[in-house]
């Protein structure tokens, strides 16, 4: 598949390294243009594309990877959505890691406002919850699987992103709509930077 991401940063290269792992083909977009990320998708390897944000956002599935404060002014800069998933990996926290306060987004989870701000996509919150290294990390560790959470309120675009994470590696929790779901997986929520593994051999 070809996945697109907006945002080129930690999260953006940790996931495209396990995408391109799987077989997946990466654009990578920044604020400041496809030149700007040649050394990038250089280090990345075959597979991994500089592009324009125009050009990762007309991909069929999109992961979200800016930082919060750039959230809104990123999505008012994309060309209008036509079904395409977009995967909402961000976190509400203002500034730069090291210096990170909470966002406050109000009554909605940060997802539902992703979803307002993005008329026309399919919005799927996954992977926020997952730090770079564990994101950029092999899913199984002493035999068991790496947990990933989904929320989303359309369910086809729920099972197709399920898929993804599932041929990633992962085993994959629906917590639900974006409202609820949102909300655990959310910062500030029950799940929010935990890293939880599954054994294969559970049974109940
Ligand atoms: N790092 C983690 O461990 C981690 C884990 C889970 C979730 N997240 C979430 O992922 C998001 C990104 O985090 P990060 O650590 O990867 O941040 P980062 O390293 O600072 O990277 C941010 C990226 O966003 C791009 N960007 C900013 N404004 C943009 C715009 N208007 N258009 C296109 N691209 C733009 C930047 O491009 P330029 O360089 O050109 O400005 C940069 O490539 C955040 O919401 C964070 O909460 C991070």
């Amino acid at each position: 598949m070809d996945i697109g991401v907006i945002g080129a940063g930690d999260f953006a290269q940790a996931f495209a390294k396990r995408a391109l792992k799987a077989g997946h083909k990466v654009k990578l977009s920044n604020s400041r243009g496809p030149e700007s990320l040649r050394e990038t998708v250089e280090r990345l390897g075959p597979g991994a594309i500089a592009a324009s944000k125009e050009e990762a956002a007309a991909s069929d599935m999109v992961l979200l990877a800016v930082p919060w404060d750039n959230v809104p002014e990123t999505l008012a800069s994309l060309p209008k959505w036509n079904n395409q998933i977009l995967i909402d990996g961000t976190n509400p926290y203002h500034g730069k890691a090291g210096t990170f306060t909470p966002a406050n987004v109000g009554n909605l989870s940060t997802s539902q406002l992703v979803a307002a701000l993005s008329p026309g996509a399919r919005v799927v919150k996954a992977l926020n919850n997952m730090s770079a290294p564990n994101l950029e990390a092999d899913p199984v560790v002493n035999g068991a699987k790496r947990v990933a959470f989904i929320s989303a309120d359309d369910d086809g675009a729920k099972s197709r992103v399920e898929s993804l994470l599932e041929g990633l590696g992962y085993v994959v929790v629906d917590l639900g709509n974006l409202r609820n779901g949102g909300l655990i997986q959310q910062t500030g929520g029950p799940l929010a930077g935990r890293d939880f593994l599954e054994r294969g051999d559970v049974r109940l």
